[in-house]
């Protein structure tokens, strides 16, 4: 049931999306959005939760369309169902994670593009290849953003089910013919996603530079000054100078955030240039952690299997927060929908937008479904 709230969620992102994307969507729904100055390690961080390489890299702003990143828990050697499979419990999804090389994961691991309907990618290399794609046939040749988003759903059973939004990151430098402003239609792109009430905010920051001069966690505090809903990741924790840790931030004792902070290792440059695989990437994770004499203790509370865990939990519980407010919303935009088509007249209901409303329609029936306690309808097999 938990994880089916997720899943609802991300339908209706998907069914949302040709209204205008994430950020002027007309309804507000909860989701994590990753904030960070550029190099500080976001690309890495969701490319660690997901398990697999299939982010963009390189310098310069590499990320210049939102990425709204679905990622779904599916059960392990069983054929992919429409519903995204029964659910394992996190220790399954580790100790599975855990028995199987990279390689034989293939079969059960795909991404699927809102844009390229019906198109499974078993190749992640190739999904980085379509991001590329739709990026740059999006904004022209000339290294500018967009806020249209780029919906990327991931079935794996090793992933939990979340839902996370890449951004670009902040900057201060255009490059080449790049808009001259282009330092400023990033921040306006990433307040127009974390301003909205729902969103929660994955700050990452990098543990070697001071996080009292984070552009990232700065940009946060604007649209979310108590720190409520911001949830702060420091990589390059091996980074740091010897004899320093972040004992006092994780502690609350530099900038408190609610939810915490989360002190997370990544692939360095050089590892990813000899092609040091994830796994063995989280494997080191973990023994940094556990062998280090600042984070011995709590090594529990470190690391980016228990990040993925607080985000889906911090997700879920929000999600069951605010789904009173979601159903209202949903209602509302559905009857301005209805009744602007009805004004147009049948003969001039344009296909699209009139998919689109019976796709609505379909979620607003679940939802008030679910919301009554109907359990017994599958929601995730809307499609
Ligand atoms: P983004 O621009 O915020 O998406 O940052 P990337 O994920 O692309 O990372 C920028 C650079 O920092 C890359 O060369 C990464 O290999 C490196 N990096 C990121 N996180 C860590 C970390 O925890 N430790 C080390 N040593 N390097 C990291
Ligand atoms: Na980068
Ligand atoms: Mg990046």
């Amino acid at each position: 049931m938990d994880e089916t709230l997720i899943a609802t969620i991300n339908k209706l992102q998907d069914a949302l999306a040709p209204l205008g994307g994430g950020s002027s969507s007309p309804v507000d729904l909860p989701q994590i959005t990753v904030v960070g100055s550029q190099s500080s390690g976001k690309s890495s961080v969701l490319e660690n939760i997901v398990g697999r390489d299939f982010l963009p890299r390189g310098t310069g702003i590499v990320t210049r369309r939102p990425l709204v990143l679905q990622l779904v828990n599916r059960r392990s050697n069983k054929p992919a169902t429409a519903n995204g499979g029964e659910l394992l419990s996190l220790d399954d999804t580790s100790n599975k994670a855990e028995a199987k090389s990279q390689s034989e994961d293939n079969a059960e691991e795909w991404g699927e593009f809102l844009h390229l309907p019906g198109q499974k990618f078993f190749n992640f290399d190739e999904i980085r290849q379509e991001i590329v794609k739709a990026t740059d046939t999006e904004t022209g040749g000339n290294l500018g953003i967009s806020a249209n988003p780029i919906n990327l759903r991931i079935y794996s059973p090793h992933v939990l089910t979340l839902t996370l939004v890449d951004l670009p990151g902040l900057t201060k430098v255009p490059v080449g013919d790049q808009p001259k402003d282009i330092e400023k239609q990033i921040r306006d792109m990433i307040l127009k996603f974390i301003s909205k009430p729902n969103a929660i905010i994955l700050s990452v920051n990098g543990a070697n530079q001071d996080l009292a001069n984070s552009d990232g966690l700065k940009l946060a505090r604007e649209v979310d000054p108590e720190g409520s809903r911001t949830i702060g990741v420091l990589t390059k924790v091996d980074l740091m100078d010897q004899g320093t840790d972040v004992i006092d931030i994780l502690a609350g004792r530099v900038i408190p955030l609610r939810y915490g902070y989360v002190p997370v290792i990544n692939r360095g440059q050089k590892d990813i240039e000899h092609k040091k695989t994830i796994r063995a990437a989280l494997r080191d994770e973990s023994s940094f952690f556990e062998n280090h004499p600042s984070y011995r203790s709590k090594a529990h509370y470190c690391g980016t299997a228990y990040l993925a865990k607080k985000l889906n939990s911090i997700l879920l519980h929000h999600i069951k927060q605010t789904l009173p407010d979601i159903k209202m919303r949903i209602e509302t935009a559905l009857k301005k929908y209805q009744s602007e088509l009805a004004s147009l007249g049948p003969e001039t209901l344009d296909s699209a937008s009139s998919i689109v409303l019976s796709i609505i329609t379909d979620f607003c029936k679940d939802y008030t479904g679910m919301l009554n306690g109907d359990g017994s309808k599958d929601l995730t097999t809307a499609e």
